[in-house]
């Protein structure tokens, strides 16, 4: 972690200095809410780009870069940190947490899970991590465009440190819930996305849940999940496996999800933090979990190979 880099303090306009680590789709998509309001952040990526574009039924926004590459050459530590990469590449983007972060510098992880903060602190010693789910999809394009699909959101704990998340995003796009039992939205969001990854194993989108074979199987992997959820602390109701099928049921039949995007452009997967959790989870509290014993491998290997 950076002790003595340069901070860049406080913005002008009294909002936290901010800087997004992962601009693709989700981080291109908080980028543009904090651009829009007049308080771009600095953007940290892998890939050299000059600028982010996002676009929506309302247009498009255009935000000015670069997308720095260097954590070297990146100078100055900020008061909040989006981690919008993957949580495969989080070991890889340690480098920029610690040229970003000083002691007290927020680092709030938009990413998929529920173990966001496990993996992300060691990398951040001392600094207050705060998960957040993300209810919004986004879909880079090929052109390197993000398409925005709905209204961003996202949920966060009820915790001190998510004051600076507010103030950095008040009055701008994306919207931010605090929630007393985060652990239950999450684990709810965890459900929604493990039956997602069904749509990996069969190579098809969300109009797929429209069989009744699909909705047979994704109701009983749900349930299962749902013991799961249940016996890590969360508080959801015995509806939550059919409130989640039916949320498919009414997604447009070409929506994807973003495991799907990456097996498609054969990119790792984040089986494990979706997937893998409930059968891991499962078995340290001897819950069955034989769906997600099936499931869980074979998204494994359609990541890992060999073969
Ligand atoms: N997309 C959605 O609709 C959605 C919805 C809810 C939750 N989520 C979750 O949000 C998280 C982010 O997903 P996403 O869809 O935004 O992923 P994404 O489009 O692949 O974006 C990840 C970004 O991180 C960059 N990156 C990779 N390694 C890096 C490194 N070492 N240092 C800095 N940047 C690095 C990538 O750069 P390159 O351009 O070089 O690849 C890319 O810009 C995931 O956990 C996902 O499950 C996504």
């Amino acid at each position: 972690m950076a002790q003595t880099g340069r901070p860049e303090a406080t913005d002008t306009s009294g909002h936290p200095a901010v800087a997004i680590v992962g601009p693709g789709a989700i981080g291109t998509t908080v980028a543009a809410a904090l651009h829009q309001a007049g308080r771009t952040p600095k953007l940290c990526g892998r890939t050299p780009r000059a600028s982010l574009e996002l676009r929506d039924d309302r247009g498009r926004v255009l935000v000015p870069g670069p997308v720095h590459t260097d954590p070297a050459q990146a100078a100055g530590t900020v008061d909040l940190v989006f981690l919008a990469v993957k949580s495969t590449q989080v070991r890889a983007s340690a480098p920029w947490l610690a040229a970003l972060c000083r002691p007290d510098t927020v680092v709030c992880v938009l990413q998929n899970g529920v173990e966001q903060e496990a993996a992300v602190a060691p990398f951040v010693p001392g600094c207050p991590v705060l998960p957040a789910v993300v209810w919004f999809p986004a879909e880079a394009q090929p052109d390197g465009t993000v398409r925005l699909r709905g209204e961003a959101r996202l949920t966060l704990p009820d915790a001190p440190a998510s004051r600076t998340v507010r103030e950095a995003l008040s009055g701008t796009r994306c919207s931010i819930e605090l929630a007393a039992d985060f652990l239950s939205v999450a684990w709810r969001k965890l459900l929604q996305n493990a039956v997602a990854g069904l749509m990996v194993l069969s190579g098809r989108r969300a109009g797929m849940f429209g069989r009744a074979d699909i909705s047979r199987l994704s109701l009983a992997y749900l349930r299962e999940c749902l013991a799961v959820a249940r016996a890590e602390g969360a508080v959801l109701s015995d509806e939550v496996p059919r409130e989640i099928l039916e949320s498919f049921h009414g997604y447009p039949a070409d929506l994807g999800t973003s495991i799907l995007a990456d097996r498609e452009a054969d990119r790792p997967l984040e089986w494990d933090v979706r997937n893998g959790v409930v059968s891991r989870r499962g078995r340290a509290h001897r819950v069955p979990t034989p769906i997600s014993d099936v499931v869980a491998p074979l998204l494994a290997a359609a990541s890992e190979g060999p073969g």
